[in-house]
């Protein structure tokens, strides 16, 4: 029997990829604020599927809530085999619209506690010779738009030098970067969706089953849709700054987060 971990594993992608690993039959632990919405979610896993659910209430953007659960994938006796680092959100407004305050924030949960988590799961990882670690960038990590864009860029790059450095030592880790995804992360932002076209929109139930299986071909960097691969294959080939132009026009609101 396996242990998963996710950060931010009560709503969108984080419950989704809950939902698979528990299927699959991985004792999980649950991370996010919300004690009461994580603690319906853990039985209802356990009922449903039959697996252990531990729960761990933990802000992220807090130095507690970072030290508590880097102390869990610590443990020896319980050890974690598959970090999942999802926990995330965005601030409405362009560069210098936001507080200073809410971009260290953003930064302490999608950096910070990105670099922390991920350290001290795979310490026991490589001592055990196995496990896994996915964490949850954005296709906005490709294009220069924001510090949401620059956080996310942060990921990927960490993830993919963390995981060459750890090649052949039975550890994976893998950036995943989706695109929009229907789940409460623009809501939470305030920010309209309504000009964003349906063919843009992916469904987290199989965004995370494409992860899931890009993790086991041991790929380090996942853009699990053919057409954001598609559309990813034409950011890279266009100049930096018609892309800047683009998505400086567009904005938050519409750019893909
Ligand atoms: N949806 C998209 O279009 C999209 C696209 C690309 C990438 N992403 C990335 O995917 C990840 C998951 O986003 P989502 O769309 O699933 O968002 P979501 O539906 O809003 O869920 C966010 C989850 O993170 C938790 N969370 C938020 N702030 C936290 C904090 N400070 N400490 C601990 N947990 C926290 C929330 O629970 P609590 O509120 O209870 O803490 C919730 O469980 C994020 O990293 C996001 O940047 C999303």
């Amino acid at each position: 029997m396996t242990t998963a971990l996710i950060t931010g594993a009560t709503a969108g992608i984080g419950a989704a990829f809950a939902r698979r690993l528990a299927r699959d039959g991985h004792d999980l632990v649950l991370v996010a604020r919300d004690t009461k919405r994580l603690r319906e979610q853990a039985t209802e896993l356990h009922d449903r599927h039959g697996v252990e659910v531990e729960v761990l209430a933990a802000d992220l953007s807090e130095e507690d809530g970072i030290a508590s659960v880097e102390a869990r994938l610590a443990e020896p006796r319980k050890p974690i085999d598959l970090l999942v680092n999802n926990a995330g959100f965005a601030n409405k407004g362009r560069y210098l619209d936001v507080s200073m305050a809410d971009e260290l924030k953003m930064l302490k949960v999608h950096i910070e506690a990105v670099l922390r988590l991920t350290s001290a799961a795979t310490e026991g990882m490589r001592e055990r010779g196995r496990g896994g670690v996915v964490n949850v960038a954005s296709v906005a990590a490709f294009v220069p738009r924001g510090t949401y864009g620059a956080s996310k860029a942060w990921i990927v790059q960490f993830t993919q030098g963390a995981a060459r450095d750890l090649a052949g030592s039975g550890v994976r880790l893998m950036a995943l970067c989706p695109g929009f995804v229907r789940t409460e992360f623009h809501q939470r932002a305030g920010m309209g969706t309504d000009n964003i076209p349906g063919w843009m929109w992916l469904d987290a139930d199989k965004l995370v089953a494409a992860a899931l299986s890009d993790l086991a071909r041991g790929k380090s960097l996942s853009i699990p849709d053919p057409r954001y691969k598609a559309l990813m294959g034409v950011v890279k080939l266009a100049p930096r700054g018609i892309l800047g132009g683009v998505t400086s026009r567009t904005g938050r609101k519409y750019g893909p987060q």
